[in-house]
């Protein structure tokens, strides 16, 4: 799998996810199987860059190859220009987010919202190809299946970047207008795939390693995304990959390697956002990480009250412990992914 000259250690991805996949929690991804994880969306607005949320997303420091760097943005001026700042920073991919459903920038509704206006969404696309193309960056897309069940265009769209110079093509299987609800569907995806020279991308519920081969099977696409489902739970993607290897189920990780990756990314993770905004930030992760276990619920309120780096990695530290001694493997897996927060 590569993405224009840029080889990839395997088809698994991590989803984008605002607020989530910051750097240390793409680290710990591509630790556990994931082959490639795009970054948070930065904004286009240059206003911003030097803010702390964006320049926390723009922190790459001993991350993995490739660095992949989602903006986000209406004007194609200024969607080129964060292109090149983003390279110039150390990016060796730039996406373009037409897949987010609600996030308003520069006043104007971005990413999906893109997608109800091509030669908007295609403009955009030149100027951000233009602005990589010297540099030797490949460019991808992240989109939906369209605007609503009426005007699904993820494949007019899709063939459209491809002449513009894109080099991979992620397609969520919801419309816009469908935000996180009802099912994916994976038809569209097989449509664009089938449209398109480039690789395509399939994402959208996929939750399981038997999901994650159905849709495989259902789209021929070249790679999955995994969002929701990798949140409190990275390690699916090597569960993925042994399944897709062996046709067998991985043994669930033993509570003492959980335990382990957890403690290690509340480490990276408090080194990025300090010790007041890490404390809090860091609460969903270990909410997540105990989701469906004994006890989790309870020991997820009691955290709340803690608001040292120190304190929260002894209360995890002792609770993991505790479980271990009960049970060595993760005793169930965690329930649903949670919806999006925005
Ligand atoms: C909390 C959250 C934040 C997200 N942020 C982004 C984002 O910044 N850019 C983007 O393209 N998609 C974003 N998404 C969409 C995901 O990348 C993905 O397309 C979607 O969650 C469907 O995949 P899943 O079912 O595996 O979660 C976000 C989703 C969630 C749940």
């Amino acid at each position: 799998m590569r993405i224009g000259h840029i080889q990839l250690a395997n088809r698994l991805f991590a989803a984008p996810m605002a607020g989530v996949t910051d750097r240390p929690f793409r680290q710990l991804c591509k630790r556990l199987g994931a082959g490639y994880a795009v970054s948070e969306m930065v904004t286009s607005r240059k206003d911003l860059w030097t803010s702390l949320k964006t320049s926390r997303r723009a922190d790459h420091e001993g991350e993995a190859a490739p660095i992949a760097v989602q903006i986000a943005g209406t004007d194609a001026a200024m969607m080129g220009e964060a292109a090149a700042y983003n390279v110039d920073r150390g990016a060796q991919i730039i996406d373009i987010n037409m897949g987010c459903p609600a996030k308003k920038v520069c006043n104007k509704w971005a990413g999906s919202a893109l997608m109800k206006d091509e030669a908007l969404a295609l403009e955009i696309v030149e100027a951000v190809v233009a602005a990589c193309a010297p540099r030797n960056v490949p460019v991808t897309l992240k989109m939906r299946t369209g605007w609503c069940a009426s005007e699904k265009n993820a494949v007019r769209l899709a063939r459209a970047a491809e002449s513009a110079g894109i080099a991979m093509v992620a397609v969520h299987g919801r419309t816009r207008e469908q935000g996180y609800g009802g099912d994916a569907e994976y038809d569209t995806v097989a449509a664009v795939k089938r449209a398109v020279s480039i690789p395509v991308v399939a994402n959208g519920d996929i939750d399981s390693p038997q999901k994650a081969r159905t849709v495989f099977a259902a789209t021929g696409a070249d790679a999955i995304m995994i969002g929701r489902a990798a949140q409190g739970r990275p390690w699916i993607f090597r569960e993925i990959a042994h399944f897709l290897d062996t046709g067998e189920e991985a043994e669930p990780p033993r509570v003492a390697d959980v335990k382990a990756w957890l403690i290690e990314h509340l480490g990276d993770h408090y080194r990025l956002h300090g010790e007041f905004t890490g404390v809090r930030s860091a609460r969903k992760h270990i909410g997540w990480t105990l989701r469906g276990l004994p006890g989790g619920e309870a020991f997820r309120a009691e955290m709340n009250a803690i608001d040292s780096c120190e304190a929260q990695i002894e209360a995890v530290a002792a609770w993991f412990d505790a479980l271990a001694e009960s049970a060595p493997t993760m005793p169930t897996a965690p329930g649903a992914p949670t919806a999006a927060t925005h």
